[in-house]
């Protein structure tokens, strides 16, 4: 039977929509709880919705019994603190799964290569009903800073680079795409992360917001990307000495963000 997918993600597996303009909400992501998860990079999370309404943010196949990355429970604590993150991620429509802040420190390009994954969204998914995309608002101001987005997590020939200013708001297919964040500054960067089924309330929403499958790549010279490339291949061989080193196999996948 196969999944409900939607049409606008097909060709990249990314939209961008059209920029929201952050600086006329209060700062809502500095009040919210956030609790220790480490995914890709240095990061903290504060959920607003997960699997039993608790300030947790792990996958909800690891809880009893375990189901997909839908149906997340909303924590009133954390919603009556983030009402307008609250009311952006219910704005689709679509069912909800995980609904979360991500904390990230600065993440330089070569690092972002090495910390590519993909998500585990549809684990567990019943095959027939709306496959789970996540949508990515920036919060803080990153103008240096881009969402890097890979097919292959070691060829650099598709390589998607999206700036990050406040406001900008992608949707991803993350199950499909390696992705990561460089993330360039001094302070960490905010973004409100919510998984969402696809179907006709998210294509909708993708067309009210002109959900484009391509935009312009952020620029870097090639330099820059044979310097991440390297760093990468660095990484990734010091890992397997590493792992081979103490006898075990490999992790197939980096942590689930
Ligand atoms: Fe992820």
């Amino acid at each position: 039977m196969g999944y409900i997918k939607s049409a606008a993600l097909e060709e990249t597996g990314y939209v961008v929509l059209d920029r929201y303009n952050q600086e006329l909400d209060p700062k809502e992501w500095l009040e919210i709880e956030y609790v220790d998860w480490k995914s890709s990079g240095e990061t903290r999370f504060a959920p607003l919705a997960s699997a039993k309404g608790e300030i947790e943010v792990n996958g909800f196949w690891n809880h009893e019994p375990p189901r997909t990355d839908k149906d997340g429970v909303w924590i009133p604590s954390q919603v009556e603190k983030a009402p307008n993150l609250t009311r952006r991620a219910q704005e689709p429509g679509a069912n909800v799964g995980r609904c979360r802040v991500i904390e990230l420190q600065p993440t330089p390009y070569g690092e972002t290569l090495y910390n590519l994954h993909q998500d585990d969204n549809n684990r567990l998914n019943p095959d027939g009903t709306g496959w789970v995309v996540r949508g990515f608002f920036n919060l803080t101001d990153d103008k240096d800073s881009f969402f890097v987005l890979r097919e292959n997590r070691t060829d650099p020939s598709v390589e998607y680079r999206i700036a990050l200013p406040a406001g900008a708001q992608l949707i991803v297919d993350t199950q499909r795409l390696w992705h990561a964040a460089t993330h360039i500054g001094d302070e960490p960067r905010y973004c409100l992360i919510t998984s969402w089924e696809s179907g006709p309330e998210l294509d909708a929403y993708i067309e009210k917001y002109n959900g484009k499958s391509r935009v312009p790549n952020v620029e870097l010279s090639q330099e820059e990307l044979d310097a991440g490339q390297a760093e990468q291949e660095r990484r990734l061989a010091a890992r397997a000495a590493y792992y081979a080193a103490k006898g075990k196999a490999e992790a197939t996948a980096m942590s689930e963000a």
